[in-house]
C-alpha cells in the first residue's frame, strides 16, 4: 500500500448543489455560435431548433445543471432586444469580448438561448449588461423574461412564441466591472450597482442578483460601499484562470505540478473571499460566491500574461485539452466540494470550443475532451452530501503535499468517492477506508499513458474512461491500483 485514505462519513460538510457544476457560454469565438448553435444554416450537421444535436446530446449526458450567458466581456455591450423577434429581421452587430470580434446575427436571442437551457435541463444565469446598458434596460429584460402580468413586454414575449413567464432567477449586474465591463473604480461600480439592484428587485422581488467581483481589494471596497445594503447582494462573482502552467501540450514536470498547484489555489481564493463576505455581513445577511468563470486559460490562446511561448495569432481563444488540464479541473472540484457551504454556483470556462472546453467541434466532427470525461465521473456527487476525506498516510509529491487526493459524498444507499493520483510518473496503490462493508463497489479510471494525451476530430477516444478494479480490503476497506496521472471514481449501490 502507498497511500491510505480514509472516508468520513460521519461529517457531512454539506450539499453539492446542482449550480457548482455550471458552464458558461459567450457570444467569443465559436462558443455559441456554431459550437451550440447553427441556427438554419446547419451545413449538413444534424440540428434540434438550431442547436447542434450531437453537442446537445454530449451536454445532456455530462450534465448541465447552470449555463451562464451572453458572456463574459461580450455581456457588457449586449442589447438584448437585438436578440428578440423575426430571425431576419434582427441587427447584425459587432460582438465584441477579450479583443476579439465576431459578427454577431443576434440569431441566437433571448428565447433561443432559453429553449437551449429546457432542452439542457440547465438553470439559466443571464448576465447583464452594465458597460453600455442602463438600469431601465436590464429592468425590462427582467420584466420581459419574468413577468407573470399582461404587460406590454408580456405581450411582447408572448408574441414571440412563449406565453408564460420564463421564471429567469440568477442575473449579473456587469461582467468584470473593473475591467472589460467599463473599468469601474470599485466605489463607483458599488454605487452604480447599489441603483441597477435597487430597481430590479422592484421588477421581480425573487430574483437573485450577482455583483461583479474581483480580488480581495475590490471586493472589501465594493462590501463596504454596500454595508447598508447588503441585502441587494445576492450572490459576489469571482473568476479564477490558471495561467501559469507553461505550454499546452509541450509542458515539463515543474508546469505540470505548478498547474496543478494553481487549480488548488482557487479552494483558498474562495475561502478567502467567504472570510472577506463573513467579515463584512457580520451574519446581517447570506452574500454566496459565484465563481462564475474557471479554468484552465493557455498563454497559446491569450496576448497577456506568462508563458514563453508562441502566442496564436489571431487568438481564437481555443486551445488543446490535455489530460493534465481534466487532473487540473478534478482538483479544483475537490475543492468546490469543500467549500459547498459558502461557494453558491460555479461556471467553468467555456462550454464548447472556447478555453478549458469539455466539448470541442470542427465542421461536422464532435468531441469530448479529457475535461469532459472528468466532469462526467463526477456526476454522482452532484446534489450528494460531500463529506470529508483525509489523507492517512504515503507518498507525497515534490512540493511534499498527498500524491492522492480525494472527494468523497453520501446519498441514500451509495457512496461515492472520486480519487486523484497527482504523481506525473508513479501508479500508488491506494486503500481507502470508512467504506460501508458489504457492497461491491465499481470503479472507472481515466488516464492515458501521458499527461499531454488529448483527444481531437481524428481522435476522438485516445483519451476516456475505462473500468478499474477495487478489491475490498479488510471490513471497512478498499484497494485499487491507481496508475499515475489518473482519476478514478469508485461508487457503491445497495
Ligand atoms: O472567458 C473569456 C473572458 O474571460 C470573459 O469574457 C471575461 O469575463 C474574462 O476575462
Amino acid at each position: 500500500m502507498d497511500v491510505a485514505i480514509r472516508v468520513r462519513t460521519e461529517s457531512p460538510i454539506g450539499t453539492i448543489s446542482p449550480r457548482l457544476y455550471g458552464h458558461f457560454a459567450e457570444h467569443l469565438g465559436r462558443c455559441c455560435y456554431e459550437g451550440l448553435w447553427v441556427g438554419s444554416q446547419s451545413r449538413g450537421i444534424e440540428s434540434v431548433e438550431g442547436f447542434r444535436r450531437d453537442v446537445l446530446d454530449a451536454l445532456r449526458e455530462l450534465p448541465v445543471p447552470l449555463l451562464r450567458w451572453p458572456g463574459g466581456c461580450y455581456a457588457d455591450h449586449y442589447h438584448w432586444r437585438d436578440g428578440i423577434g423575426p430571425v431576419d429581421e434582427r441587427p447584425r452587430r459587432l460582438g465584441m469580448s477579450c479583443d476579439l470580434q465576431v459578427l454577431d446575427d443576434n440569431s441566437l436571442g433571448t428565447h433561443e438561448f432559453l429553449r437551449l437551457c429546457e432542452l439542457l435541463g440547465a438553470e439559466p444565469y443571464l448576465a447583464g449588461n452594465v458597460g453600455t446598458g442602463s438600469p431601465q434596460e436590464l429592468c425590462d429584460w427582467v420584466e420581459y423574461c419574468n413577468t407573470p402580468l399582461d404587460t406590454t413586454l408580456a405581450r411582447l414575449r408572448r408574441k414571440h412564441g412563449t406565453p408564460d413567464p420564463f421564471g429567469v432567477r440568477l442575473w449579473g449586474v456587469g461582467n468584470e466591472n473593473w475591467g472589460c465591463g467599463g473599468n469601474f473604480d470599485a466605489g463607483s461600480y458599488a454605487r452604480e450597482y447599489r441603483r441597477y439592484a435597487t430597481m430590479l428587485r422592484h421588477v421581480d422581488p425573487g430574483i437573485e442578483l450577482v455583483a461583479s467581483g474581483h480580488n480581495e481589494v475590490w471586493n472589501c471596497e465594493v462590501l463596504e460601499t454596500l454595508r447598508d445594503h447588503l441585502h441587494l447582494v445576492d450572490h459576489l462573482s469571482i473568476h479564477s484562470y490558471w495561467i501559469r502552467g507553461g505550454p499546452e501540450t509541450d509542458f515539463s514536470e515543474e508546469d505540470y505540478y505548478r498547474l496543478l498547484s494553481e487549480a488548488e489555489e482557487t479552494e483558498a481564493f474562495v475561502g478567502r473571499t467567504a472570510a472577506l463576505i463573513e467579515e463584512a455581513a457580520r451574519g446581517r445577511h447570506r452574500i454566496g460566491i459565484a465563481l462564475d468563470e474557471w479554468g484552465v486559460w493557455h498563454p497559446e490562446a491569450r496576448t497577456w500574461g506568462p508563458g514563453e511561448v508562441q502566442r496564436r495569432s489571431p487568438i481564437t481563444l481555443e486551445q488543446a485539452n490535455t489530460l493534465r488540464d481534466a487532473l487540473a479541473a478534478a482538483v479544483a472540484l475537490e475543492g468546490f466540494h469543500r467549500q459547498c457551504q459558502v461557494l453558491a454556483l460555479t461556471n467553468l470556462a467555456q462550454v464548447v470550443n472556447v478555453l478549458h472546453a469539455p466539448v470541442m467541434t470542427e465542421g461536422s466532427r464532435m468531441w469530448l475532451t479529457p475535461t469532459y470525461h472528468v466532469l462526467h465521473l463526477h456526476r454522482p456527487h452532484i446534489g450528494a452530501t460531500a463529506v470529508e476525506v483525509s489523507f492517512e498516510e504515503g507518498v507525497a509529491l515534490p512540493d511534499g503535499l498527498p500524491a492522492v487526493s480525494a472527494t468523497a459524498s453520501t446519498r441514500t444507499g451509495s457512496l461515492a468517492v472520486t480519487l486523484i493520483n497527482r504523481h506525473i510518473c508513479r501508479g500508488l496503490s491506494v486503500r481507502v477506508s470508512g467504506v460501508p462493508a458489504g457492497i461491491t463497489p465499481k470503479g472507472r479510471v481515466l488516464t492515458a499513458a501521458q499527461p499531454d494525451a488529448t483527444n481531437s476530430a481524428e481522435e476522438p477516444e485516445a483519451v476516456k474512461p475505462t473500468e478499474i478494479s477495487v478489491e475490498r480490503d479488510g471490513p471497512d476497506g478498499w484497494r485499487v491500483e491507481m496508475p499515475p496521472h489518473s482519476l478514478v471514481t469508485v461508487t457503491t449501490q445497495q
